[in-house]
């Protein structure tokens, strides 16, 4: 209780985070660190969201690259006021929530002081709408580890309703690693009460790679002919645009670049690049979702999911600096230099009915979420 009440007042305040961190400096943060047996990853997680921390990978060279962004000092994922959410898990209900509201049963314009209607604290674009959950979702509570081995790591959260949503859920997460370069991570939650669910793991991948400090030489794939129109807050609006003839079509494998001034006001007025959901065409037996590679690094990445969407954001307002292994500290990560992919849902169905997209889960109805991210290498 009393940390969960420390926790609300670091994020609520800035200025008191940076004061709690120095006086905390030696927070500790237990690592867990997996190997697949054949060597051909690692990757290391902490419980505080239980968030990965380090992934690597081997390129075409033969050396081993961490490839996702993240901190040297751990106690940044509590107390950064940046909160650019590096690699956690993100919930109870990931992306936006069009101005924290939502109602059971389902409504398109619900009113705060509607029936049965649900107010979330926002916490994004000076209060217009709900991020990743709230004020301290998922990725800021610290889980409790279940199970461990040397490949695989079960992480347990019981929210109690925190952030105002109802009913309490209790989430586990596993993440495995397998050889072959596997990292599979799979989740299961259960609900006390009707409540929305929508669970995502928040990869941030990182560009550095001989040659190159952006991903806009990535060669991208998404198997995907719509993406969510959405408002300028990228709050959805309903309809579902057509991606054909777009800069939103990844159809086939493009450089991620290669109509980069098409993507201009995409992830909100006047901005570059990208911020959306994709909705995938496949089914459960179909292949890959997304694929990803640099010709330059010659990593290669395939995710396959049991989700039916996915947020590429091209990480356009990211300011931060890098770990010591990708430069840091005196360079930072910046705008373009991550891709961050997030298998989830249609985002905020919950405020759009016309979709059927149910993401109501409660007694008799468990939320379910399944990725496989394969890495190898291209020459
Ligand atoms: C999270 O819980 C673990 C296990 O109790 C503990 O070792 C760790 O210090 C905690 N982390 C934070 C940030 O509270
Ligand atoms: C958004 O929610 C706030 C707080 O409940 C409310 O005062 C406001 O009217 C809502 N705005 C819209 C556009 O519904
Ligand atoms: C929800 O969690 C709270 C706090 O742990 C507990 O007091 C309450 O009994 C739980 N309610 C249900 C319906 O499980
Ligand atoms: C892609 O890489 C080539 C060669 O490394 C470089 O000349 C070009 O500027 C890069 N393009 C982008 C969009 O980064
Ligand atoms: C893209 O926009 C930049 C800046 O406005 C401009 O310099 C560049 O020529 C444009 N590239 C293309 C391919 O249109
Ligand atoms: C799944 O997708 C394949 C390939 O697009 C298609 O042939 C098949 O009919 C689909 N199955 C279902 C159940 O939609
Ligand atoms: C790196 O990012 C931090 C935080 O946004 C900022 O204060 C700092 O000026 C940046 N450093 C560089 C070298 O741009
Ligand atoms: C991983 O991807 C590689 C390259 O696309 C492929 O050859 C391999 O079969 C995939 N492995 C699994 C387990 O899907």
């Amino acid at each position: 209780m009393f940390r969960d009440l420390l926790l609300s007042l670091v994020s609520l305040a800035g200025l008191f985070a940076i004061v709690f961190a120095e006086n905390a400096p030696g927070w500790p943060f237990d690592v867990t660190t997996l190997t697949a047996p054949d060597n051909s990853i690692t990757a290391k997680f902490v419980s505080l969201g239980a968030t990965m921390t380090e992934l690597w990978v081997s390129d075409k060279f033969g050396s081993f690259r961490d490839v996702v962004l993240g901190y040297d000092d751990n106690t940044k994922l509590l107390t950064d006021p940046i909160h650019p959410y590096f690699n956690p898990i993100v919930g109870r209900y990931a992306n936006r929530i069009k101005n924290g509201t939502f109602s059971i049963p389902i409504t398109k314009n619900a009113q705060p002081d509607g029936p049965n209607v649900f107010h979330i604290p926002t916490n994004e674009h000076g209060g217009l709408d709900t991020l990743h959950g709230g004020t301290v979702g998922w990725d800021r509570r610290n889980w409790t580890i279940t199970a461990k081995s040397a490949t695989s790591v079960t992480y347990k959260h019981l929210d109690p309703g925190d952030e105002g949503f109802p009913g309490n859920v209790t989430v586990f997460v596993m993440h495995r690693v397998e050889n072959s370069g596997i990292l599979k991570t799979t989740m299961h939650a259960s609900a006390t009460a009707l409540t929305p669910i929508m669970v995502s793991q928040h990869i941030n991948l990182n560009a550095f790679q001989q040659g190159s400090n952006d991903i806009l030489n990535h060669t991208l794939r998404i198997d995907g002919a719509k993406v969510v129109a959405t408002d300028s807050l990228q709050v959805p609006t309903g309809p579902l645009i057509e991606v054909k003839g777009t800069a939103y079509d990844f159809q086939e494998p493009r450089q991620i670049g290669s109509q980069w001034n098409e993507t201009v006001g995409y992830c909100g007025p006047g901005c570059q690049g990208y911020d959306n959901c994709w909705i995938y065409n496949k089914n459960e037996s179909s292949a890959a979702g997304v694929s990803l590679w640099s010709t330059l690094s010659g990593i290669r990445l395939d995710v396959t999911t049991d989700q039916r969407a996915l947020q590429f954001y091209s990480g356009n307002t990211v300011d931060q600096p890098r770990k010591a292994v990708h430069g840091g500290p005196a360079l930072n990560y910046t705008r373009w230099s991550t891709l961050v992919l997030e298998q989830q849902n249609y985002i905020d169905a919950i405020n759009t009915p016309e979709w059927g997209v149910d993401e109501i889960y409660g007694p008799g109805r468990d939320f379910e979420w399944s990725s496989t991210y394969n890495f190898s290498v291209v020459h």
